[in-house]
């Protein structure tokens, strides 16, 4: 860390991920003039563009650590649910030699809210935080289960509790549907060690949103909101995938939605940490459905969201470094944080077979003839002189305009402009909100 004359700081930060969203958060963290030397682990090659790569998986926690020493990095900020469900925060506050280093992202503890989504229901209830009535079983207890979707009307949500890479919820249209697939997670484990505990869970029904907030345990920041497009298939048709777009801000998340937002579900999330004893310094990323202007939880993670950070980032008004230094050093002012009064819009292109086996390695041609856009990179690598295709989700490309249907225009031109073999992405995006769309003013 270096302290300027000026009266401020100029750190070395590392991102860990090799998503859309981490280098959504380089292109952001560079922006700041807090911003120094600038590393991704393992990062793509998008992020190496604004920053310098390191070949360190987001799991090794030794290499991880010897390179913050190596390279006096002063701010890490963690991307991905596994690193922190498994424990990076807490194996860099263990290590004396690491744990002055700054972290955004909570240790295992915190990131149970969204590691285990008993324990996250269990919370919101405790809490007094609105969602859906839900019950857990093992596999002792198939016979419960049965009885117990027999008085449920269908609909039927099923949970995993565990991390199962965005897969772990199945809605059933039927009750006999909803017990094959009940005895599927639990007996046949069809998600792993994940699907040990289910989760049978009233549906909402409802328009569905993302809040994110930033806290460091006792205050708030509230990011802009967003919306994403779960499905591969436009008019929300398809298997479900990591996400095919995103659209900030929301609509119909109007200043009264978000008021009773912060007040029903935001302060009692913060306030339980506090009273759970639970230290929280990072993101919190709250999944809600708005039914009838009343907001329900579906379900908290411990991250920003992929590809939400890739609209959400670009409209944050202020100093992103000076947010999560606050955040990391438990220094945060509640409240909503200052936004651009702009649409933000992202599309995701996929590789060919997403979200089942896809291709990888195909050519990327057109990523200079792109002008007013601002293109992600996810699933991608350098190749020689090229960049090839990585990864199912393989760039997020995010136009900025003055509304819904101007940020639109300029993502979709901007999507037009890229080829590769194969590939395919969403025409529908932010489609279903412009009948609220127009000017912002
Ligand atoms: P999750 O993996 O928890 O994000 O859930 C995946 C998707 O399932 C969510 O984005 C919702 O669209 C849907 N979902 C989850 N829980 C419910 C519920 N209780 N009612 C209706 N839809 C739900
Ligand atoms: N786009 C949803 C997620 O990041 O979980």
């Amino acid at each position: 860390m270096r302290f300027l004359l000026l009266g401020y700081t100029e750190m070395n930060i590392l991102i860990i991920g090799s998503g859309g969203r981490e280098h959504a958060l380089a292109w952001k963290i560079k922006q700041s003039r807090h911003c120094d030397d600038l590393y991704v682990a393992p990062g793509n090659a998008g992020s190496a563009t604004v920053a310098q790569n390191v070949p360190i998986g987001v799991e090794d926690f030794d290499q991880l650590g010897q390179f913050a020493r190596d390279k006096n990095i002063d701010l890490i900020v963690v991307g991905p649910e596994g690193a922190l469900v498994n424990g990076i925060r807490d194996y860099f506050e263990a290590d004396p030699s690491l744990n002055k280093i700054l972290m955004v992202g909570p240790g295992k503890s915190g990131a149970r809210l969204e590691g285990s989504k008993d324990f996250s229901k269990q919370f919101m209830v405790r809490n007094g935080i609105p969602t859906g009535k839900a019950k857990t079983f093992v596999a002792s207890q198939l016979n419960e289960a049965y009885s117990y979707i027999d008085n449920l009307k269908p609909p039927i949500v099923l949970k995993a509790d565990g991390l199962a890479a965005g897969k772990g919820v199945v809605i059933s249209p039927t009750v006999a549907e909803a017990k094959n697939t009940i005895r599927e997670m639990l007996e046949d484990k069809k998600f792993g060690e994940a699907s040990t505990k289910v989760l049978i869970e009233e549906f909402l029904d409802g328009i569905e949103l993302s809040v994110f907030v930033m806290t460091d345990g006792k205050n708030y920041a509230i990011l802009p909101e967003a919306k994403d497009y779960k499905r591969i298939g436009d008019n929300d048709t398809g298997p479900n995938t990591g996400g095919m777009g995103a659209v900030s801000p929301v609509v119909f998340a109007d200043a009264a939605f978000m008021k009773k937002v912060e007040e029903k579900v935001i302060k009692p999330t913060i306030a339980g940490l506090g009273k759970e004893n639970i230290p929280y310094k990072g993101f919190v990323f709250i999944g809600l459905m708005n039914i009838n202007g009343e907001p329900f939880v579906i379900e908290y993670n411990a991250r920003m969201g992929d590809p939400e950070t890739q609209v959400v980032l670009p409209r944050i008004d202020t100093d992103f470094v000076e947010l999560l230094v606050a955040t990391a050093k438990g220094e945060l002012t509640s409240g909503p944080v200052p936004q651009k009064n702009e649409v933000a819009m992202t599309v995701v292109m996929v590789a060919k077979g997403y979200p089942e086996s896809y291709e990888k390695g195909k050519v990327i041609d057109g990523l200079s003839k792109v002008k007013d856009g601002i293109v992600f990179h996810a699933g991608t690598k350098n190749n020689g002189n090229e960049v090839v295709t990585n990864g199912g989700r393989v760039l997020a490309v995010t136009g900025i305009g003055t509304s819904l249907v101007d940020a639109s225009a300029k993502a979709y031109s901007a999507v037009s402009s890229i080829r590769w073999d194969g590939l395919y992405f969403r025409k529908d995006i932010g489609n279903d909100l412009n009948k609220w769309a127009g000017s912002l003013s």
